[in-house]
């Protein structure tokens, strides 16, 4: 089947075919994703919140970026693997985003970076892609920006969001990524853009959409999931299931049993 490529995104958009992306942030994760048929796996800086267990993902690091790009791409036949810039890389500057974009390509093999950021970034974009690097660009809610933002909320500025849109659009990005925001100016969007737009929490009017691993699969401690996600399993009730029934065979002496010694 191949890897699928960029033209092949834009056709889907152009017959109206949803993209399915997932974030993976390990070989095993990105396997079952590459498996089970998604487009595009993008290996977030969501690590920052849902692996390593910090309370945002400004303190994720470029050597970790590359360490999880790694593994999720040695394990991809068929999905496009998308790798995030963290913080503050693209906010340094052209320089260092191509510097540090670089990097991640040559490292980890990885299709292409995503870049948080609109209108402010467009330098850095155009940088990037001069560079042959492909991006795809961040705009609403922006997590690297959440000391400015004020909080993980909905961002309602049509007129914002349309403009950042276009900016990164003009400067080459093959694909928008536009988190928390109305879903009306979400498909408003979706219809302007040439290229293709993934929601999260962007409504029904994208061209495709993103989510995270372990909220689709329920493996979060998180008693509630963002409004936004869906989960389409419950893996934490099953993991500490699984683990609670272990404990107790060893512990009753029912674990290993023969066929399990030497
Ligand atoms: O880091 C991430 O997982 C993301 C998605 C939520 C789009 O940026």
């Amino acid at each position: 089947m191949g890897t699928i490529t960029l033209s092949q995104l834009r056709k889907k958009k152009q017959n109206q075919e949803k993209i399915v992306m997932v974030t993976a942030y390990d070989y095993i994760s990105a396997q079952m994703a590459d498996q089970a048929g998604v487009d595009m796996i993008l290996v977030g800086d969501s690590v920052g919140t849902v692996v390593q267990g910090r309370p945002t993902t400004l303190s994720v690091t470029l050597d970790q970026m590359i360490y999880h790009a790694e593994m999720v791409v040695r394990a991809t036949e068929h999905a496009m693997v998308i790798v995030d810039m963290p913080f503050p890389y693209c906010q340094l500057g052209p320089e260092e985003a191509v510097r540090a974009a670089a990097r991640i390509i040559k490292e980890t093999g990885a299709s292409g970076v995503k870049i948080e950021g609109g209108g402010r970034r467009q330098e850095t974009i155009q940088a990037l892609v001069e560079a042959g690097i492909p991006v795809i660009g961040h705009c609403g809610l922006m997590p690297q920006s959440i000391r400015t933002l004020g909080g993980y909320r909905v961002q309602r500025d049509t007129d914002l969001l349309c403009a950042d849109a276009r900016a990164v659009e003009q400067c080459g990005v093959f694909a928008v990524i536009l988190e928390c925001v109305p879903k009306e100016t979400a498909a408003e969007v979706a219809r302007m853009l040439a290229v293709p737009v993934i929601g999260i929490g962007a409504g029904n009017g994208c061209d495709g959409q993103v989510l995270v691993f372990h909220d689709l699969l329920g493996y979060t401690m998180k008693d509630t999931l963002p409004r936004h996600a869906r989960a389409y399993a419950h893996l934490k009730d099953i993991i500490i299931g699984a683990i609670q029934n272990y404990a107790h065979d060893v512990r009753t002496g029912r674990f290993p049993d023969d066929s399990e010694s030497f």
